[in-house]
């Protein structure tokens, strides 16, 4: 089987990590195991210092040809006066707006070797392996009346709006409880019905799609403001967790800190099935971004962008084992004692963004 598989290193540490992936994707594609075509344009800043603009209209049209998308990072001080339109992460919005990404899967997995590198105990994270699926492109980031009034007086009144139409909360929930069908086969729905008109809509769409198409798959309803709590107490508890956009920022941000240093955080942002194919459209990218204090030094930790190809992989690829190889590949050069300097820990020898490419290749 052949792939396209467009690679969008960005700004800052993007290209250095992006470049540490690609020796990962060429050897798939030397080995045999599936032929990846690979193309690499510009996003972000170098976009931007290119054509004006953070993507180009070629670039989109490639992407959408794409069966998916490798994003690096983008953005940086250089930037910082540019037009609120032309901005670096107006690329990564454009991206993700035009290919109808709804889905953002954020999953928090704790490597054994870095247990103690986490904000919790040992014992309550080793072995965590949870994934978050965020609603990204509806509820109160985009809803509208969004406006900042004057109300005289010095006073003002800002106003944001939570929309969801059912058939948003429809698609992200399939998108759930087909993902822990390969996985430990249970949902947390999250929100806040005890409050909020959307969180009963929310609760009431999730059930209905639970009963009529995955009864298999044990669905739990549980407040947002517990849910929080719970991932700090006991995260083992979860498979899946399923919610809105807002609740989901925050969720997937107390998840991510369980597991230790940004660098090693990937996710995956997915579309509806195409008619035909079945196949999403997908983009995957580090939770992290351009990181301007560390760039083109060799010191960004590259395993969030490798572990982003893993889950392009299980995703986009249909290769769900070597997904979990290469995962497994990541947990073996830190079990070796190989850290780059956000992970460094006592005892342990700190290298080269490219030495731990270069690692977790031979791995
Ligand atoms: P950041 O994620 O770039 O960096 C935060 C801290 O984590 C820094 O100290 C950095 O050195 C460290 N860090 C991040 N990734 C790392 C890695 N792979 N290895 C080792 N250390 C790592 O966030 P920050 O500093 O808030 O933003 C920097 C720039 O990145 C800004 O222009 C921001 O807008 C942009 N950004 C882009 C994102 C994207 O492309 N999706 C996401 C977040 C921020
Ligand atoms: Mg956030």
């Amino acid at each position: 089987t052949s792939f396209k598989l467009l690679l969008l290193p960005g700004d800052g540490i993007g290209p250095e990590v992006t470049a540490e992936a690609r020796r990962i994707v060429d050897w798939f594609t030397a080995q045999g195991i599936a032929r990846f075509e690979t193309e690499e344009d510009l996003v972000g800043g170098s976009a931007y210092d290119a054509h004006g603009e953070a993507v180009s209209d070629a670039t989109m049209d490639t992407a959408q040809a794409a069966d998916a998308v490798l994003f690096g990072a983008v953005g940086g001080p250089k930037w910082d006066g540019v037009a609120y339109d032309k901005r670096p992460e107006a690329g990564l919005l454009r991206l993700r707006k035009d290919l109808g990404l709804f889905a953002n899967l954020r999953p928090a997995i704790c490597y054994p070797a870095l247990a103690d590198a986490s904000s919790l105990k040992r014992d309550v994270v080793e072995g965590l392996d949870i994934l978050i699926v965020r609603e990204l492109t509806g509820g109160v980031y985009f809803g509208e009346p969004k406006e900042i009034t004057d109300l005289g007086n010095n006073q003002k009144r800002a106003v944001d709006t939570q929309v969801y139409d059912t058939y948003e909360i429809e698609r992200i929930a399939r998108v759930a409880f087909e993902l822990a069908r390969t996985r430990r086969n249970a949902v947390a729905s999250a929100e806040k019905r005890n409050v909020m008109k959307t969180g009963v809509l929310w609760h009431e769409v999730v059930t209905r799609i639970h009963d009529e198409a995955y009864p298999d798959v044990a669905l739990e309803h549980v407040l947002a403001d517990n849910c929080a709590m719970q991932l700090v107490r006991r995260p083992k508890q979860f498979d899946v967790i399923v919610t809105d956009n807002l609740f989901g920022d925050v969720l997937s941000d107390i998840a991510a800190m369980l597991t230790g240093s940004l660098g090693m955080l990937p996710s995956a942002s997915l579309g509806a099935p195409d008619e035909k194919t079945g196949r999403r459209k997908a983009l995957y990218e580090p939770v992290h971004g351009s990181a301007p204090d560390i760039a083109g030094q060799g010191k960004a930790n590259p395993i969030a962008m490798i572990a982003s190809f893993a889950m392009a992989l299980r995703y986009s690829f249909g290769l769900g084992e070597w997904a979990d190889r290469l995962e497994g590949a990541i947990a073996t050069a830190l079990d070796q004692g190989l850290r780059t300097g956000d992970i460094m820990q006592d005892g342990m020898r700190e290298i080269s963004t490219s030495d731990m490419g270069a690692a977790i290749l031979k791995n």
